[in-house]
């Protein structure tokens, strides 16, 4: 079975934001931003853009009748800017005008006095002046201060890891639309349709009732529209609510790079200790997170890097401390892995620090400390139903490890300038939101008539195939054909009170009420044929649209039990509720169990190095993933695939670059390069593991969203693999990304002095591959 969707998309038929037909009178929204980075809002003079042709209105601050706050976790995050502005494209104004032109152009009349205040771009500085999001966080578990003198060695270092543009193909937008009694309909493009609902409310002044959101599909998401497409949502909302007009609004592609955050930096302090036997004993780190300016879901992000700061490991001493740092950038939010992946690669940093002082490989270290049965991690749950070995030896034996490092370092014997590398990265990804009481979704099941079956969830369609998956869910559990159901928008009003699609566990809470739901019908159904054709309740099912009694045709087929069952005045529409049972976790003492279960892997990345000119490609990547008992291979290979090259580009060739003004400079697609179909490696095989799934993961289909990211990681261990074989193995810092700047200056460490060949202001292009 295919994803359903990919047709329709290549032939224009799929209905994004922007192909929802305009209704006559709609009013086009532009958003200005704050020219400055951090100060105090001294005036604001709208009156000459007010006056420009075709402008309707233009809103501030002053102008919201509810509450002017959008922060999820904490509220600090206002809506327009009022009294002080916190990071350069923070919104202050929104104008609205009959076409999307002139609405722009009422932009460059409006007037802005700030009285500039300091501004801190690095985490760090942050840290050291008391700005922090939250108070930080450690996880601990053993006594790794005890246990350093029981260690045979012991090294640290400090590893920093970029950001990450989303970069998905639709930018944020919405369009708002009064209705009756003074409520607002939103098409948003966004993960989270109860958020905008919740936030438009409390923005308007009005009850969750009176605010409905509808999202047909997204183009992209990855995190992006978590929490990020609500202000874009609040903002349309705003204007229809208070012009009674439709109102449009669509981020351009470079507003939508200065003005969303993107993946968090961090810059982290870590300290390993190993026995003789290589096993490490003690692992410390703290990790520097750039939140940017306002909390958005940064402490939950924070929350999942100290989930994931030992990987696919067991260290029995771990102490990990996390700050979540106020900066001037705007707040950086969620991105496919959540933290986790930043939180991995320290990790991997540490352990090949470690084998690069010892001499060893750094797979020496990583395989003898694989996570086994029952390990705990350092929030106390154990590793249960655990795949790491399996995923690690099932990828030696079927790609041939030992090949493969043999290949690399005969090549590299005799070739003095181009030079191969290789990495293993196994990896460890906890499945379930971290805030336990997310973990709940609903669906609204309605069998018409005519046996269609309509489905509404609370999932939302970003081109990861979770429609069909539930559409497949649907059918199989009802016995019938999957032309026969339709999943349909995601609405608040069909399905309430929902957790954003986020997370990798979408497919699992939505599909299992859709399961819940249809299972109940079912029963429903084959209970009505029990009475109705005198058949014993027991040994009835439907197969292939059929009625079967003990295995045997019952005469009757699903359109006519459906049929029949309307005429007898029997439900035909079922609303079905799951929570992920054995959910629970402590943020007092960090401990508990907050994951339904495990995802494990394991990838080897191969790449090659240009050493005159600093150029790779990544060659190869091959992977043995944990997918369960995988329904749908065609969909969740291709999350493999794409979750994969993305977390390449995170750590190669994508380099965000804000100057100390605050101002981003890597701000269009000339200047922030992502990985291509080129730039993807020629050789991506994917191995699916033969483990049993687990019962919690729906038709014990292991989510498959975000764990593929942070094989990425493997790359940049590989391409530092390549660099030392080049420069004779002496000393370079963890920094992500490698982009071809920083492997050039890498191979030749006499220019390790010179000014960064990072991107600088007045930079139009980065030269990549
Ligand atoms: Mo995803 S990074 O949990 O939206």
């Amino acid at each position: 079975m295919n994803h359903l969707d990919p047709q329709r998309h290549v032939r224009g038929e799929s209905q994004y934001l922007d192909d929802v037909p305009t209704q006559q009178g709609t009013l086009y929204a532009a958003v200005f931003e704050s020219p400055l980075a951090h100060g105090v809002l001294t005036s604001l003079d709208v009156s000459a853009a007010l006056a420009a042709p075709g402008v309707a209105r233009v809103l501030t601050a002053a102008n919201i009748p509810g509450h002017n706050q959008i922060g999820g976790i904490v509220p600090d995050e206002p809506l327009l800017a009022h009294g002080h502005v916190h990071f350069r494209g923070q919104p202050v104004a929104l104008v609205l005008a009959r076409t999307a032109r002139q609405a722009h152009a009422a932009l460059r009349l409006i007037h802005i006095e700030i009285a500039p205040l300091p501004i801190i771009t690095d985490p760090r500085v942050a840290a050291a002046q008391g700005e922090l999001i939250v108070p930080p966080r450690t996880f601990k578990l053993g006594d790794s201060a005890a246990a350093w003198a029981a260690c045979a060695h012991v090294f640290g270092g400090v590893a920093e890891s970029g950001g990450q543009e989303h970069l998905y193909i639709e930018t944020q937008g919405a369009y708002a639309f009064p209705t009756e009694m003074g409520g607002v309909r939103i098409i948003s493009s966004t993960q989270g349709p109860t958020a905008v609902q919740r936030h438009a409310a409390h923005v308007l002044g009005l009850g969750m009732h009176q605010v409905e959101v509808d999202v047909t599909r997204l183009g992209g998401g990855f995190g992006g529209k978590e929490d990020q497409a609500t202000p874009w949502g609040c903002l349309a909302a705003l204007g229809a609510f208070l012009t009674r007009k439709p109102v449009k609004l669509v981020l351009d592609r470079m507003a939508d790079m200065r003005m969303t955050g993107k993946r968090h930096p961090y810059s982290s302090d870590f300290k390993i200790g190993l026995d003789a036997d290589l096993k490490i004993v003690a692992y410390e780190v703290t990790f520097y997170q750039n939140a940017g300016a306002a909390a958005d879901l940064s402490p939950a992000v924070l929350e999942r890097t100290l989930f994931h700061a030992t990987n696919a490991y067991f260290i029995p001493n771990v102490t990990a401390t996390a700050y979540s740092c106020r900066t001037n950038l705007p707040p950086n939010t969620a991105f496919r892995g959540f933290g986790g992946p930043q939180g991995m690669f320290v990790m991997e940093a540490a352990i090949a620090k470690a084998a690069e002082e010892l001499g060893v490989p750094a797979s020496a270290i990583q395989r003898r400390n694989l996570l086994r049965e029952n390990d705990l991690f350092s929030y106390r749950q154990p590793a249960e139903l655990c795949h790491a070995e399996q995923a690690w030896d099932t990828a030696a034996r079927q790609y041939d490890l030992a090949g493969l490092r043999a290949e690399v370092d005969q090549f590299n014997q005799t070739n003095q300038l181009l030079k191969k590398g290789l990495a293993v990265m196994p990896i460890c990804f906890g499945i379930s939101f971290t805030k336990t009481p997310m973990n709940q979704a609903r669906a609204l099941v309605h069998i018409y008539s005519d046996g269609s079956v309509g489905i509404s969830t609370g999932a939302v369609e970003m081109g990861q195939g979770v429609n069909t998956k539930i559409a497949h869910v649907a059918a199989r559990t009802l016995g019938i054909s999957l032309d026969r159901v339709k999943v349909e928008t995601t609405n608040t009003t069909r399905v309430a009170n929902t957790s954003p699609s986020a997370a990798s566990a979408t497919a699992d809470l939505n599909g299992k009420a859709t399961e819940m739901a249809c299972t109940a019908l079912r029963e429903r159904l084959l209970a009505h044929a029990s009475t109705e054709y005198t058949l014993n309740y027991e040994g009835l099912e439907i197969r292939n649209e059929q009625v079967l009694a003990a295995g045997v045709p019952a005469g009757t087929d699903w359109e006519k039990l459906v049929s029949s069952a309307f005429w007898k005045r029997v439900a035909l529409t079922e609303n079905a509720h799951y929570a992920t049972p054995d959910l629970h976790f402590d943020a007092a003492t960090n401990t508990g169990h907050p994951f339904a279960y495990h995802v494990y892997g394991t990838a080897f990345t191969s790449v090659t190095v240009d050493c005159l000119r600093g150029t790779y490609t990544v060659d190869a990547l091959r992977i043995a993933h944990d997918f369960g008992q995988s329904f749908n291979e065609v969909i969740d290979r291709g999350q493999i695939e794409g979750g994969a090259v993305q977390g390449i580009g995170w750590m190669t060739m994508e380099e965000i670059s804000y100057n100390a003004e605050g101002r981003l400079l890597s701000n269009s697609l000339n200047s922030y390069k992502i990985p291509d179909i080129y730039a993807a490696p020629a050789v991506l095989d994917v191995h699916f593991l033969d483990t049993p799934g687990h019962p919690k993961a729906i038709l014990r289909a292991k989510a498959v969203g975000e764990p593929p990211l942070m094989y990425g990681i493997g790359a940049y261990f590989a391409l530092r693999d390549a660099v030392r074989a080049f420069q004779g193995h002496t000393a370079l810092p963890f920094s992500a990304p490698m982009t071809p700047e920083k492997v050039l200056v890498s191979l030749y460490p006499e220019f390790a002095h010179e000014p960064t060949l990072s991107l600088r202001e007045g930079t139009t292009t980065q030269s990549v591959l």
